[in-house]
């Protein structure tokens, strides 16, 4: 049984979320103990009965990534608690296209914004630190292919992916020699409930699955990828 995160410490934020909740499954599944940002108590309530006998390693909490005094305030329970962190995996995001910049909600840049790129800052502003003083951490921010391939009728999406990107490579460059690892990586479209419900005609069975993703982020959080860092992956 693969148990390489046997005593480390994970945090997931969306982690009830259509990707995250299959990052989280797979970093208990590996031994991890796993703490969740969530904001439906029925996601999280299903995230824990998915867990089975792992459900003991799980803790989650009702938190706003977007309001720092609240980040702040539960991650330092958070340490106080497990006295580490040694992954933070930012799933918190959200999605919108369909229409020219000019005809799109002038509301919708500033919402992509918030989920895409601010969820990511706020997080690693409050996390960097405890890894800086730990000497070893691994950070990895899931934005988007969006982030490179700039597609039509998405502009306020693609924006906010290419700079959640950006804001990621340039952090790393600060990390440098800290022992803190810092990569994106870059879903297309996954194969989530939302998506099947969005696209029903769709061939879902072409679409990557959670679980292959979440792989993926394990691999970047894990002692194999030490080597790696201010990686942008396209999954
Ligand atoms: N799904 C795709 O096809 C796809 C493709 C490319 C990239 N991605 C990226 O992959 C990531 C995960 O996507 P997903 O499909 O898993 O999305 P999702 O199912 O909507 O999950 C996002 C999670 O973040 C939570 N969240 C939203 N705002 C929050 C806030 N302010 N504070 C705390 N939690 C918050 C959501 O909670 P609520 O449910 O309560 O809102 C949800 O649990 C996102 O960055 C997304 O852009 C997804």
């Amino acid at each position: 049984m693969d148990k390489r995160f046997s005593a480390k410490k994970i945090l997931v934020a969306g982690g009830t979320g259509g990707l995250g909740r299959a990052v989280s499954l797979a970093f208990l599944e590996a031994g991890a103990t796993v703490i969740v940002t969530y904001r439906s108590q029925a996601e999280f309530d299903a995230l824990k009965s998915s867990a089975g006998a792992n459900a003991a390693q799980l803790e989650g909490h009702i938190v706003n990534v977007l309001d720092e005094a609240a980040l702040k305030t539960f991650v330092s329970g958070l340490i106080a608690k497990q006295g580490r962190l040694d992954a933070l995996v930012n799933a918190v995001g959200g999605y919108s296209a369909g229409a020219p910049l000019w005809e799109m909600d002038a509301k919708t840049l500033e919402q992509m914004l918030s989920l895409n790129l601010y969820a990511g800052y706020w997080l690693a502003r409050v996390v960097v630190p405890i890894m800086l003083k730990q000497g070893s951490g691994a950070i990895v921010n899931v934005a988007a292919t969006a982030a490179f391939n700039h597609m039509a009728s998405a502009s306020e999406y693609v924006a906010s992916k290419a700079a959640a990107a950006a804001m990621m490579n340039s952090l790393a460059a600060d990390l440098k020699g800290s022992g803190v690892r810092a990569n994106s990586i870059l879903p297309s479209i996954i194969d989530t409930a939302a998506n099947r419900q969005a696209m029903p005609n769709a061939d879902h069975a072409k679409w990557p699955k959670p679980e292959e993703i979440a792989r993926v982020i394990l691999f970047l959080c894990s002692e194999d990828a030490k080597l790696v860092h201010g990686a942008a992956i396209p999954v």
